[in-house]
């Protein structure tokens, strides 16, 4: 494999492959499989390089916690100054919890509950990214009624395709996602100054694994366009949330990334003449190179077709190639034999879907072997569910020769702790 990663995948101990200098299969012998682990130093040069990209802005990086939400990571980001983007009360808690402190907290999301506004008007989030009529109306009553005083950003839906899939594509008038400028107009010139909510933000989110600068470029100028036309009429924006969304590098042969300087270097230019806060929402960008999932090959199965390496983690651990066909890198850990072999990667779930690669090739492997599936630092752990009551995997982090468990293995009787055995029914 090459070294896209930056969590330092090391092929020169002994007989397997290490990370940060920690040997996976020792690793993977230790807490078992499927075991997903991530690299400290990795998340912290991340954080660093984009960092060195912003200075001289008045930037604010709210990590978007849905791309790995362990409170470990978010440890990482407290320590680093890092603040949070969130979309539920329960990313609220964790972050928290973690250390961030709520002044460095942006909420987002599209289906905001009343619970879950009190909740974080209460805790002093400096701001709401705004999606919808309603959602203003109710925030600015609950500020008003509970004499809070916060901000609030309307998300723009500029209708720019992200070019990216389809699913995770969140910019186009079709989305569910923002209002259009139109709207926005309205809301600025209806809403009362009297009110504790502050309407003085603009927030821009297109979608997510964005490859190509050129969208971000259109949707970010619509915004400063708009953003001097709101200041012509004496709205004043203090802050402008250009949200997260660039891309990294799944497939080493094939995909671009975007260097963080060219993609700063965009935002710089778009808003060059924007003179307040710039808030930055990256999840991914952070995360996802840092990861890796440790797999054992449970058995190879020679079907009428094809060949089947069947691995024990499954869709549930890792979604992204069933939600979305997305291609993950996948390699053994051990010293590969030289001989090459074609093979469908596979979980033990029940569904065709539960697939990681087809038609992949591979070194010859054999049961009981070991393989590394790349680039799992983002949306793998925050999106694994029970599916086919497999507990969730057990999580570790490696930093600089040293490893520690940030996640046990759940156990049968964690995964059904919530489960009624006697249920009480009760008539109106
Ligand atoms: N800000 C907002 C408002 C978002 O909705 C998201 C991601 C982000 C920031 C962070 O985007 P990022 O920098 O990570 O691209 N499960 C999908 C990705 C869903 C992204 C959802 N929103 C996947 O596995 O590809």
């Amino acid at each position: 494999m090459s070294q896209s990663c930056n969590a330092r995948i090391d092929p020169t101990l002994s007989s397997s492959v290490g990370i940060d200098g920690v040997d996976l299969a020792v690793l993977a012998a230790r807490f078992g499989t499927p075991l997903q682990v991530y690299s400290a130093g990795a998340i912290r040069q991340r954080i660093h390089a984009l960092h060195c990209e912003l200075i001289g802005l008045d930037a604010m990086v709210c990590y978007a916690v849905k791309a790995n939400s362990n409170h470990a990571v978010l440890q990482l980001m407290a320590q680093a100054g890092l603040g949070a983007d969130i979309v539920s009360s329960g990313e609220l808690r964790r972050c928290l919890r973690a250390g961030i402190a709520a002044e460095r907290i942006v909420f987002s999301g599209v289906g905001k509950s009343e619970a879950e506004i009190i909740e974080a008007l209460d805790a002093r989030v400096s701001r709401f990214n705004v999606e919808s009529f309603d959602e203003l109306c109710l925030l600015r009553q609950l500020a008003d009624q509970r004499a809070t005083t916060t901000h609030a950003a309307v998300r723009i839906n500029p209708d720019v395709d992200a070019q990216t899939h389809a699913k995770i594509s969140t910019g186009r008038a079709e989305n569910k996602f923002g209002v259009s400028f139109d709207e926005a107009r309205r809301w600025f010139a209806q809403h009362p100054r009297t009110s504790r909510l502050r309407l003085d933000g603009l927030h821009v989110h297109i979608g997510s694994q964005i490859l190509n600068l050129d969208p971000f470029r259109v949707a970010l100028e619509r915004t400063a366009a708009f953003q001097r036309e709101l200041a012509g009429q004496g709205h004043l924006i203090t802050s402008l949330d250009v949200g997260g969304g660039l891309g990294v590098r799944y497939r080493d042969d094939e995909d671009r990334a975007i260097d963080i300087a060219d993609y700063v270097d965009v935002v710089r230019r778009s808003l060059h003449d924007f003179r307040g806060r710039l808030v930055f929402e990256p999840g991914r960008w952070l995360v996802a190179e840092a990861g890796l999932l440790l797999t054992r090959i449970i058995r190879i199965k020679h079907g009428q077709q094809r060949r089947f390496v069947v691995v024990d983690a499954a869709m549930n651990d890792l979604l992204r190639p069933s939600l979305y066909d997305a291609w993950h890198d996948i390699a053994p850990v051990l010293k590969a034999s030289e001989n090459r072999m074609t093979c469908d990667i596979v979980g033990p779930v029940c569904e065709t879907g539960d697939t990681f690669a087809r038609s992949r090739e591979l070194p010859e492997c054999a049961a009981g072997d070991l393989l590394m599936i790349r680039t799992t630092g983002a949306y793998a752990a925050s999106m694994a569910s029970n599916y086919n009551s497999r507990p969730l995997a057990a999580e570790v982090m490696v930093d600089d020769g040293r490893y520690a468990a940030i996640r046990q293995r759940q156990t049968f009787e964690q995964m059904t702790a919530g489960d009624v055995m006697t249920p009480q029914w009760q008539s109106l």
